[in-house]
């Protein structure tokens, strides 16, 4: 790059921020850099035919009949009323007595252009060539898998996901001796006894039978309880109109100018984009570490991540890249909720080191949670997290960007406003 274009670079990124009347120029500057980054309005997928299919993943996703003490539903976690996910930092656990590790994310748009990981650590997997799982249950994994009545009907990570919470004991399932899902000795035998209670069911047997008319009742298993729950919320969950994918469709004034500014900012100064990127500003394939502090129940231990899954250590407290869509909706944020705004978020990507070191957590959010809460802050923790953020494996981010507070200021309207899709926020405001 000569010191042409480098100066080129600057006066296109830095003047159209300043200057508040030069309006005119900053849709041409954005066109040419969405279009470098190849960033294209999102298109709505074709309508699933199967209507029963869907009806029937929308009860299920919405009844409780799913968890062994039948008092836990997805929608507990992901409420449509609270941006698909729960307000909380860490979800509480099936017994509201404990906290789980983590934040329950947003479900927005997870069955658009075919996502192959799920969960922050990226343990479900569905590689698309090969047709092939990869997930916590080794029954569903590889080629030829020993559970291929249960995966023949999963068409995607987001269906195949849908088996797991049901077999997590502190998300649906409860604790052995409480119900006979939860004494089941394995997963596989979990499912079956999840789908015998469905089965004894007047209502879900005709649901069945109209979603899958060509499949007799025992042979209804739960891959088939999955894919309804997955085509749900394929079909539920989407957001396709917020002012930014407005404004990528081409009409000039869904984004005030201060949001513009903002995305200026967003894909330049910031650098937001070389992780946050594509129409949905986020990359599910992409795992990355940006110095999250941590934190957890007492007593806490490390959440490293995705290295938990690949156990491979250079990508120690590596998560997946979120889309940020409707990301006003779905505080606290980051796999921890560690930070309960915008503003903090913005703020730890000024300055990480600095933000990681004096991260506290308030007395008021301690008083919050149902459980004590600690802070992982030794010297030689802080220094694992930050060197996480730094090496090679990581993709670039830079520890300090010093935006001026007007650029913070953008920034923060680009991601509280434009992103924000109207359908949702009167689900939740
Ligand atoms: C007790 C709260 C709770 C319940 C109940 C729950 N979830 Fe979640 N969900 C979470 C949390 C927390 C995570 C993140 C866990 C992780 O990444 O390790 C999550 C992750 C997910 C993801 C992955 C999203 C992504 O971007 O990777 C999907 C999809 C999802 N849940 C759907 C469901 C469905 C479907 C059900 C019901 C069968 C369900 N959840 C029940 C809390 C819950
Ligand atoms: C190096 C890659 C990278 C860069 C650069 C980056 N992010 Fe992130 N972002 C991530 C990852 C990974 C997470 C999840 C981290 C975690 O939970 O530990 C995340 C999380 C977030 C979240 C919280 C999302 C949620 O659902 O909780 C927001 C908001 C966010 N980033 C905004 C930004 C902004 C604004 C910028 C630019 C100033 C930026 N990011 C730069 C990778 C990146």
């Amino acid at each position: 790059m000569n010191f042409f274009s480098i100066s080129l670079i600057f006066s296109f990124f830095l003047s159209p921020v300043f200057a508040q009347d030069k309006n005119i120029i900053l849709d041409p500057v954005i066109h040419e850099r969405l279009n470098y980054y190849n960033i294209k309005p999102l298109t709505a997928p074709i309508q699933d035919p199967n209507r029963a299919k869907i009806f029937l993943g929308k009860k299920l996703f919405n009844d409780p009949i799913l968890s062994g003490n039948k008092r836990m539903s997805c929608s507990t976690c992901h409420s449509p009323g609270l941006g698909t996910s729960d307000n909380l930092p860490m979800s509480q656990s099936e017994n509201q007595k404990e906290i789980l590790r983590r934040n329950a994310p947003a479900l927005f748009n997870l069955g658009l252009q075919k996502k192959p990981f799920m969960f922050w650590d990226g343990r479900v997997h569905f590689d698309l060539n090969e047709k092939v799982f990869t997930t916590p249950e080794i029954g569903l994994n590889g080629k030829i898998p020993k559970a291929s009545f249960i995966t023949k009907y999963l068409s995607s990570a987001l269906s195949a996901q849908a088996l797991f919470p049901l077999v997590s004991h502190n998300e649906m399932m409860g604790e052995k001796g409480e119900n006979e899902i939860a004494d089941a000795k394995n997963n596989l035998e979990a499912w079956e006894k999840i789908i015998n209670r469905l089965k004894n069911n007047d209502q879900y047997k005709k649901l069945f039978q109209s979603a899958y008319p060509e499949i007799a009742l025992r042979n209804i298993n739960i891959g088939l309880v999955a894919e309804a729950i997955g085509s749900f919320e394929k079909e539920e969950f989407q957001s396709l109109g917020s002012p930014f994918q407005r404004y990528l469709r081409g009409d000039k004034a869904a984004m005030t100018n201060s949001a513009k500014r903002g995305l200026v900012v967003f894909l330049g100064s910031g650098k937001c984009i070389n992780c946050h990127q594509g129409s949905e500003l986020g990359n599910t394939s992409l795992f990355a570490s940006v110095a999250v502090p941590q934190w957890g129940a007492m007593p806490a231990s490390q959440d490293y991540g995705r290295a938990e899954v690949t156990h491979d250590s250079a990508e120690n407290f590596f998560f997946k890249v979120p889309s940020l869509l409707n990301i006003r909706l779905t505080a606290p944020y980051m796999h921890n909720g560690a930070f309960q705004t915008l503003k903090e978020v913005v703020n730890h990507y000024d300055w990480l080191s600095h933000s990681l070191k004096n991260f506290e957590v308030s007395s008021q959010r301690r008083h919050s949670m149902p459980v004590e809460v600690e802070l992982l802050n030794s010297p030689l923790v802080l220094d694992e997290i930050w060197l996480s953020s730094q090496i090679s494996k990581n993709p670039k981010i830079s520890n300090k960007i010093l935006l001026t507070p007007l650029e913070k200021n953008y920034l923060l309207i680009f991601l509280s406003e434009a992103l924000t899709d109207p359908k949702w926020i009167n689900k939740k405001e």
